[in-house]
């Protein structure tokens, strides 16, 4: 039995979408615990491509309980359209549950989202537009719909009648937009109601009596460590917590229910919207990693910026989710390189610093120092095993979890299930490595 959390190390577009789906097998329920239709998770499954943003990745085994957390945010719209992809395929929903208390993204969300990134100017930050910071400010300022509240008819048209007027107010005298006709989005989301009614339950109890009858859970965090509200590159970040820590707020269960926490990290670095990105790449480097790792966005279609790995954030990642393993992404990607940069840690202003910056404008000023290795030019889409893998790969996976000080548990070589390397068992394998005595790591890459 294994309770398991499984985050995203960087900006977000790690490729947890495919390892998710990966533990998912050893999972009986798989529990998404933050950020709303935001996130995108793309899984290719015998050459069919799904595309997720709210549902689990779990949903695609039909044993599986796949959970929306009370920590996430939920535009029915969205979902609605998800069950009914699903169902297409042939896909049964019959296992998903949506937690009572998550709170509901409204049109007027999106739409404040959408103006105020416009007002905002050159403090824009590239957000995706799907109404997730407003859905959150009003769970924090209280005047939030929860699910429950979506549910109950009558509750909802009151609640509705208020909020809308209070929102019309905003919409209109803030952002000079059309005021919304509370009539109509009552209607609109009473009928979402009645499609969203039977997966509404209370997730926390049924995550807890999952977990009494030892039955393994994984948690899924959406976005990134330095997407976090709390601890990333702030205010360039997401309004909810992708760290291990928003695993249990986000669910309601308590810390000491978990036992291990995977981070995921591409084999380099990518970045959405706006906001430092100290080893960014702007010329032809950037652009073939963007196209070789077809960096566009699953939910938003943007160009994701590219730059090479950074192991002063994946220090920072480690410390903040306390991962216990890793799974690089994408290793393929950088295939055709002939040399590889690691950046190591930073200059701000004239002095070495090896720790993530919480000041953005800090962070800013940050450039990179890079350690360069040798590239291994030719393909590793094929390795299975890590004695398939060049010794340049080997070694460069081996400096990436000496610099992060956590071991690489899996390899990915493609987006297929069967393009991966298992190095060591990411559920059931040993605590994360600590210090020896003497002050050097212990063994961090097990193969
Ligand atoms: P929001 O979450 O839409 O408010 O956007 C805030 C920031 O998070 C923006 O920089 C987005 O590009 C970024 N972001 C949100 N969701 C994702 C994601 O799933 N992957 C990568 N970036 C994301």
């Amino acid at each position: 039995m294994a309770n398991v959390i499984v985050i995203g190390a960087q900006w977000g577009d790690e490729g947890k979408g495919k390892i998710t789906d990966l533990l998912s097998r050893s999972a009986d329920v798989v529990v998404r615990y933050q950020g709303g239709v935001n996130a995108g998770h793309t899984i290719v499954v015998k050459g069919q491509t799904f595309k997720l943003h709210l549902i689990p990745s779990g949903i695609l085994y039909p044993d599986t309980e796949c959970i929306i957390g009370s920590g996430t945010v939920i535009d029915p719209q969205v979902l609605i359209t998800e069950l009914d992809q699903l169902d297409k395929l042939g896909i049964s929903t019959a296992n998903l549950f949506i937690a009572e208390n998550a709170h509901v993204t409204m049109p007027y969300h999106r739409m404040i989202d959408q103006a105020s990134e416009e007002h905002r100017g050159n403090y824009k930050i590239g957000t995706t537009g799907r109404g997730i910071g407003p859905t959150y400010a009003d769970k924090s300022e209280r005047t939030g719909i929860r699910m429950l509240d979506l549910i109950d008819p009558q509750g909802l048209r009151e609640q509705l009648n208020w909020t809308i007027n209070y929102k019309n107010a905003i919409l209109e005298k803030l952002y000079d937009l059309p005021p919304l006709n509370p009539d109509e989005v009552i209607e609109q989301y009473l009928g979402y109601a009645d499609r969203l009614r039977p997966y509404v339950v209370d997730a926390s109890l049924k995550i807890y009596d999952a977990v009494r009858l030892r039955r393994n859970v994984l948690f899924e965090g959406a976005q990134g460590t330095l997407l976090d509200l709390d601890h990333g590159t702030y205010p360039f970040v997401t309004s909810s917590n992708p760290v291990a820590g928003g695993a249990c707020v986000g669910t309601g269960l308590g810390p000491t229910i978990i036992d291990r926490v995977i981070g995921v990290s591409k084999a380099y670095t990518t970045r959405v919207g706006e906001g430092p990105f100290p080893t960014e790449l702007d010329g032809e480097i950037g652009e073939l990693l963007c196209s070789l790792g077809a960096e566009f966005g699953t939910t938003t279609g943007r160009k994701r910026r590219c730059g090479w790995f950074d192991a002063v954030i994946g220090r920072y990642a480690a410390r903040i989710n306390g991962l216990d393993c890793l799974a690089v992404t994408k290793l393929d990607v950088l295939d055709q390189l002939p040399e590889i940069k690691v950046c190591v840690a930073y200059e701000i202003d004239g002095e070495r610093c090896e720790h993530f910056p919480a000041s953005s404008r800090r962070f800013a000023r940050c450039r990179p120092i890079y350690k360069t290795l040798p590239g291994w030019q030719v393909s590793t889409e094929n390795c299975r095993t890590w004695e398939d893998l060049p010794r340049q790969a080997q070694d460069y996976l081996k400096y990436l979890a000496e610099l992060m000080e956590v071991p690489i548990a899996i390899v990915s070589l493609g987006a297929s299930r069967d393009q991966t390397i298992i190095l060591e068992d990411p559920i059931h394998g040993p605590k994360r490595a600590l210090l020896h005595a003497d002050g050097t790591p212990a063994s961090l890459l097990s193969a």
